[in-house]
Order: C-alpha cells, then sequence, then structure tokens
C-alpha cells in the first residue's frame, strides 16, 4: 500500500501547482480582470470563506472594506504610522505600528461586538439586562461608544451601512435588536452610539445567518477574529495612504512638545 508522508502544513484556500494558481478553485484570472465584473469582495468570500457569495454579501463585504479605509490622521493608527514614517521606517515598518493599536478599543471591538451582542440577543435578555450582564462583565460594551460621534453629530459610515442592509439585507434581526441598546445607552451618554465596529460586527452575523450559516460556524469566525480582519484589511489601505503621505511630504522626525506632557517624576530625595 501507498504510505503517506505526514505533511507540515495543510492548505484549504489557494493551490499554486498548476499552470495558474486558484482561489479556492477559481482560477485568478477568472476574478482578477475587470470583464470578470469580480471585485475584492468576491476575492475575499474564495480566500476568507471558500464560498461564492451571492451579489448582495459581496458588495456588503465590499462596502465595509471601502467605509473603513480610512478616517483621518489622528485616530490611534493612523497616528502611530505616521510616527513611525517619520522615524525613517520603510512603508511595512510603519504600516505594521499602524496595525498594532487595533484592537478593543480602536478599530478591533468587531469581534467582541459581535460575540456579545449575539449572546443578548439569543438569550433574549432585554437591553437593560444586556447592560447589566456587561457591567458584570466589568467592561465596555464592544461597539458602542465613540469619541467625537455621537447622537448630535451621527457617524454617516454607520448610517450608511445601515441604509445598505435595508436595501440588500433579507433581514436585520441582530441589528433592531443593537439599535434598541443603542436607544437606552445614548439616553445615558449622547455618545453612547452604536459605532461603526459595532455595526459592521452585528451586521455580518445578520449577513451569516440569512446565508445559511450554523451558530457553531459563527462562533468559530468570531473566535478566529475574521470580523476584526474586515478592519485590519481595510484600514490597512488608509495607513499606507497616510505612511506614503509623510514620505512625499519629507517630513522630519517627530518629537512631541514637553508643553503637552504633564512630568510628574518625584525628586530622586522624595523616594
Ligand atoms: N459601554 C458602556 N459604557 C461606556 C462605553 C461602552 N462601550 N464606552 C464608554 N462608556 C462610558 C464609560 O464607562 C464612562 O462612564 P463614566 O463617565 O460613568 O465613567 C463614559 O462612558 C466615558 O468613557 P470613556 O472611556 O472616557 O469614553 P470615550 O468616549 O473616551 O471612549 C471608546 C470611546 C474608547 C470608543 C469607548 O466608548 C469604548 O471603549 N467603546 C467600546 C469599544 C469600541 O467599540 N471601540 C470601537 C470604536 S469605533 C472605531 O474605533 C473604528
Ligand atoms: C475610526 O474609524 O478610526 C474611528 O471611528 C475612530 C475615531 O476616533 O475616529
Amino acid at each position: 500500500p501507498k504510505v503517506r508522508r505526514p505533511k507540515n502544513f495543510i492548505c484549504t484556500i489557494s493551490d499554486d501547482r498548476g499552470e495558474e494558481a486558484t482561489y479556492a478553485g477559481y482560477p485568478i484570472s477568472s476574478v482578477a480582470t475587470p470583464d470578470t465584473g469580480k471585485t475584492i469582495g468576491d476575492v475575499i468570500s474564495l480566500l476568507w470563506f471558500k464560498k461564492v457569495y451571492p451579489r448582495w454579501a459581496v458588495d456588503f463585504i465590499e462596502t465595509v472594506i471601502k467605509t473603513v479605509a480610512d478616517h483621518g490622521p489622528a485616530v490611534s493608527g493612523a497616528h502611530n504610522a505616521k510616527v513611525t514614517a517619520r522615524a525613517g521606517k520603510s512603508v511595512v515598518e510603519s504600516l505594521v505600528t499602524g496595525l498594532l493599536t487595533i484592537g478593543p478599543r480602536f478599530g478591533g471591538a468587531i469581534d467582541g461586538a459581535a460575540k456579545y451582542f449575539k449572546y443578548a440577543y439569543d438569550n433574549e435578555l432585554s437591553p437593560a439586562e444586556f447592560l447589566a450582564y456587561m457591567k458584570k462583565q466589568g467592561i465596555p460594551i464592544p461597539g458602542i461608544g465613540h469619541r467625537i460621534k455621537s447622537l448630535r453629530n451621527p457617524d454617516l459610515r454607520v448610517e450608511g451601512l445601515k441604509k445598505f442592509a435595508a436595501e440588500y439585507f433579507p433581514k436585520t434581526p441582530l441589528l433592531d435588536y443593537a439599535l434598541e441598546v443603542e436607544q437606552l445607552t445614548t439616553s445615558k451618554k449622547d455618545n453612547l452610539i452604536l459605532n461603526v465596529d459595532g455595526t459592521i460586527g452585528i451586521l455580518m452575523v445578520d449577513m451569516w445567518r440569512s446565508l445559511g450559516y450554523s451558530e457553531e460556524e459563527i462562533d468559530e469566525f468570531i473566535e478566529s477574529g475574521t470580523l476584526n480582519s474586515f478592519f485590519i484589511l481595510g484600514r490597512t489601505i488608509g495607513f499606507i495612504g497616510h505612511v506614503l503621505d509623510e514620505k512625499r511630504l519629507a517630513m522630519p522626525m517627530y518629537r512631541h512638545p514637553w508643553d503637552d506632557i504633564l512630568y510628574d517624576v518625584k525628586k530622586a530625595e522624595e523616594i
């Protein structure tokens, strides 16, 4: 009998051994050239999910990527990338310093939002019960709150995503629930809106449920960090833009001004 040599790696998404490499079985040329009508959303559905998603889902993914591509120079990641570029580092070095800020507070609350809102909805917690549950967990509700956006200054990215969902999603039960939660949180403080991370995480769950994924599969997506990956990918576009901007402007090394730092160091004799 044929004895198979044990393999060190397994790959289930792409294959480069033939004349033309494939994405989930599809030759690159069948998705890459304009005449195929395929978009980055299609490539993501093949390489991340190994499926051909229906048009509305592909378009949603594409919309999310475009929506999170940048939010100006002042946010954590763009700031880091700009400072690093000005220290003379390369595009890739500057980019990763930006990416490393993506986490539970900035851009990386998407998996958490999906996880906790899904839990609350599935367990039929009222919005008030959900808030009490999260208080017990001792963490801010992922997907709620924004530094500059509020009821008075709504986040138009969120409005855009909600509009897309209303038009193209078969149904949005988790978003509908999240909007009830938002009513309660914003009644406490008007910047505790459903933010862009929350909207993406929650709508992705609605999308996957409409596409027929099992609860186990959706939980696996959340646990493996799939949802934050949409932000990581999209914002990479903006971070690279900021790094190239710094390089083109030939900006000097950055040093933070003393007068913007509260120095509160004890004298040696006080220690
Ligand atoms: N859930 C519950 N309470 C909250 C939340 C939340 N998500 N966010 C803020 N609060 C409360 C705080 O407990 C605090 O209450 P207190 O005044 O009684 O102490 C008050 O609101 C202000 O809190 P700050 O941390 O100062 O709020 P800030 O506006 O600076 O924070 C932030 C913004 C970091 C986004 C925060 O809302 C948060 O951690 N949200 C959850 C994480 C998240 O969704 N991040 C993604 C943001 S979108 C993006 O990055 C693309
Ligand atoms: C972002 O997309 O980077 C933001 O929502 C964060 C911010 O403070 O603008």
